[in-house]
């Protein structure tokens, strides 16, 4: 495990940064403020994936930096006990999907965006060659194991990613929408993110 982020150090993946900068690939290029191509470190050993940007992220250029974002950070340095910087961050899209291009709600992904952008995502995994993936919610789980299963009966099962053992859990969003740090679904992204510190042989952190 690096010890600070590393990521200004690979330049294949600085590159593909400036890539995705000016991608126009498809139509979620004519509403967003800016690309969110992912963050870490470039040796990170665990890749989570998200879906896709949402306002906080569009405006910022970070990804999971808004409330799903603050719970997704504690559950990296709470639950796994590392800094975020040591972990790599990304979504399917790097741009912001929002319902009907009004920029209001956010929406998953369609699947032409997700056609047009997976490219990018899969070079990111190929260049950080992460030992464990970590999906986050249905779409990206559905993506990532190329599979119509939902992620309720998906979540706490290891899946596998061209040879990297996956791990689909729920979306931080989800968490939220359904009762946040009190929600039985907390506990169980807990559990699942145990098995992920338990396959990498990191410690697991007490839990406070
Ligand atoms: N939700 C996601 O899936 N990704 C982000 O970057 C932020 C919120």
């Amino acid at each position: 495990m690096s010890t600070e982020n590393s990521e200004s150090v690979n330049p294949e993946l600085e590159s593909l940064r400036s890539g995705v900068a000016a991608c126009e690939q498809c139509r979620l290029h004519t509403t967003r403020t800016q690309t969110v191509f992912g963050e870490g470190a470039a040796d990170a050993e665990v890749m989570f994936i998200g879906e896709g940007p949402g306002r906080q992220e569009d405006l910022s250029g970070r990804p999971f930096v808004g409330r799903a974002g603050e719970l997704l950070t504690r559950i990296i340095e709470k639950g796994m006990g590392v800094p975020r910087s040591r972990v790599y961050i990304a979504n399917i899209v790097k741009c912001r999907p929002t319902v009907d291009m009004q920029f209001q709600r956010d929406r998953p992904p369609e699947p032409d965006e997700t056609a047009a952008c997976s490219p990018y995502l899969l070079r990111q995994i190929e260049l950080i060659r992460p030992k464990v993936i970590v999906t986050l919610g249905g779409p990206s789980t559905k993506f990532i194991l190329n599979t119509t299963t939902g992620i309720t009966r998906l979540r706490g099962r290891w899946g596998d990613f061209r040879g990297i053992p996956v791990m689909p859990t729920f979306h931080p969003s989800y968490v939220l929408r359904n009762g946040g740090d009190q929600s039985p679904l907390r506990r169980e992204v807990w559990s699942d993110i145990k098995q992920v510190l338990e396959r990498l042989g990191w410690p697991i952190p007490k839990r406070s």
